[in-house]
């Protein structure tokens, strides 16, 4: 399995003229590279603009269509060539109320229109890691560990919420052990097999300097990328790193 080098753009940049250059020079950057794959999240509205690399979404609805003002369907990002679906992201908890409720039935909508969820769990400061990751991981998967296909289409990111964005990234040592635990309560939901093949990223504050650690000594499968995948150049490093 390749290593999974997610970028998540947020709202960013502002114009499509931006975005474009941003795309145009990390396809150019990335070229050629073999040992990664490389997933551009981009806002949906630049989506159609991009191909030549895997396109990842920010969002999406969990109703398939119908009348609900502002939402994107996963029909709607499978026909602009989206493969990935970033899910219950640590932002959309805290700014648009999505609850475990909310993120199990996107994952499943997502699945159904075969796209691959990335689902996002993580603790805050203060927080019962193991309650957390428990909670998400059970209630954010219910009714998808019946199946084995489908909890392997699955990606998990550990993303602490201290780490988002804070430029205060979790240590390496500290991902590991999460990481041990985020394939414990998988294999616990399912069986061994699952969580040893399951794929698990770590996200918050990465960037060039600290990128192939986790990849060598942190238990992880791949990296989800913010605030580091809106310079071209840092991001290319990111990938090479790794
Ligand atoms: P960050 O964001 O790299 O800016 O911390 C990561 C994320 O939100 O996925």
């Amino acid at each position: 399995m390749k290593t999974l080098i997610i970028a998540n753009w947020k709202e960013n940049p502002t114009t499509q003229q931006e975005a474009k250059e941003l795309f145009e020079l990390v396809k150019k950057g990335v070229k050629g590279i073999k040992h990664a794959e490389v997933v551009i999240c981009p806002p949906f509205v630049y989506l159609p603009l991009f191909s030549g690399i895997t396109l990842g979404a920010q969002n999406v609805s969990y109703e398939e269509k119908g009348a609900f003002t502002g939402e994107v369907s996963s029909l709607m990002l499978k026909d602009l060539k989206v493969t990935y679906v970033i899910v219950g992201h640590s932002e959309a908890r805290k700014y648009l109320n999505e609850t475990d409720e909310i993120v199990n039935k996107k994952i499943k909508e997502v699945l159904a229109v075969k796209l691959k969820p990335i689902l996002c769990i993580g603790e805050n400061t203060g927080e019962d890691k193991q309650q957390v990751l428990e909670r998400q991981l059970m209630d954010g998967l219910r009714e998808v560990i019946n199946h084995k296909s489908e909890i392997l289409n699955v990606v998990i990111a550990y993303e602490p919420i201290w780490a988002v964005g804070t430029g205060n990234n979790c240590s390496v040592e500290e991902t590991k052990k999460s990481v041990l635990l985020i394939r414990e309560i998988i294999a616990k939901l399912y069986n061994e097999s699952v969580a040893k093949n399951v794929m698990v990223l770590y996200g918050g504050s990465v960037n060039s300097q600290n990128s192939g650690e986790y990849i060598k000594n942190g238990g992880v499968d791949g990296l989800l990328v913010g605030r580091a995948s809106l310079n071209a150049e840092e991001f290319i490093n990111i990938v090479k790193s790794v």
